[in-house]
């Protein structure tokens, strides 16, 4: 097992990006409801944004609500959006209080109750002035769609004349994405033993290492995310050199 002093200081991840995956699979193999598996992953997110903390690594992104996410029954996506709220209110002043900038990818409007994109705002205002880490939530967060966005604004710059449409390149695309400061995660980690991308981060993921572990999200800790860097830094990144 690896610990936090295992690590090559040298070669940390700047951004690690999670897949929080497994809830229900959690709560299933204990013969609770699904959504007793969501509540559970709060620990295991906390856990690990201390881990991030305690390491010093600078960005931190997890996706907590996917725009396919909404296929699920009503029950459970009024749970995880009441969830999701509440979790901000009990938490954003100690994320505060520790130097964390709390801030949101995703579609902001669409069926996202007007109470939590409230919440959102405020908690992003709050926290917009810490710099030690930046834990972003993907939330109502689909690839697709924010490449969709980045489209739809560039296209109407191009009708508007602001741009020309031969000189659009990739930095003009990755600079309509919701986070233009937001460097592409070095490291995605996704949990319970599933191996895909889901929607997520589809144009920043474009080079990063990817890790793969059967620990189902509620049960994930520090000693999971420093295993996983461990794996990182054994990797070889070739960026398509040699
Ligand atoms: C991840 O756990 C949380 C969300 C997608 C919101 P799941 O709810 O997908 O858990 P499994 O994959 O069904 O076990
Ligand atoms: C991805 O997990 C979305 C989140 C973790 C929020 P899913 O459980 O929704 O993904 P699929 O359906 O297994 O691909
Ligand atoms: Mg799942």
């Amino acid at each position: 097992m690896s610990t936090p002093a295992d690590l090559d200081l040298s070669r940390m991840p700047k951004h690690v990006a999670i897949v929080m995956d497994g809830n229900g699979r959690w709560a299933q193999q204990r013969g609770l409801k699904r959504t007793d598996g969501h509540a559970a992953g709060e620990e295991a997110l906390f856990d690990t944004v201390d881990g991030a903390l305690d390491i010093g690594l600078q960005w931190l992104t997890v996706y907590a609500f996917s725009t396919e996410n909404w296929r699920r029954p009503l029950d459970e996506v009024r749970f995880l959006m009441n969830f999701n709220e509440r979790l901000l209110l009990a938490r954003r002043d100690d994320l505060n209080e520790r130097g964390v900038r709390v801030r949101f990818i995703g579609r902001r409007g669409g069926r996202v109750p007007g109470r939590v994109r409230r919440r959102i705002e405020e908690t992003e205002e709050l926290t917009a002035g810490n710099r030690r880490l930046t834990l972003t939530f993907a939330f109502n967060y689909g690839g697709r769609a924010e490449i969709v966005d980045a489209v739809r604004t560039i296209a109407q710059d191009a009708a508007d004349g602001r741009v020309d449409p031969a000189k659009i390149d990739e930095r003009t695309i990755a600079r309509q994405l919701y986070r233009p400061d937001m460097p592409d995660p070095d490291l995605l980690v996704r949990t319970s033993g599933e191996y895909r991308i889901s929607n997520y981060l589809l144009w920043e993921l474009a080079y990063s290492e990817l890790v793969f572990t059967d620990v189902l999200w509620p049960d994930f800790r520090t000693k999971d995310l420093v295993e996983a860097i461990a794996e990182y830094q054994r990797r070889d990144r070739r960026f398509g050199a040699i």
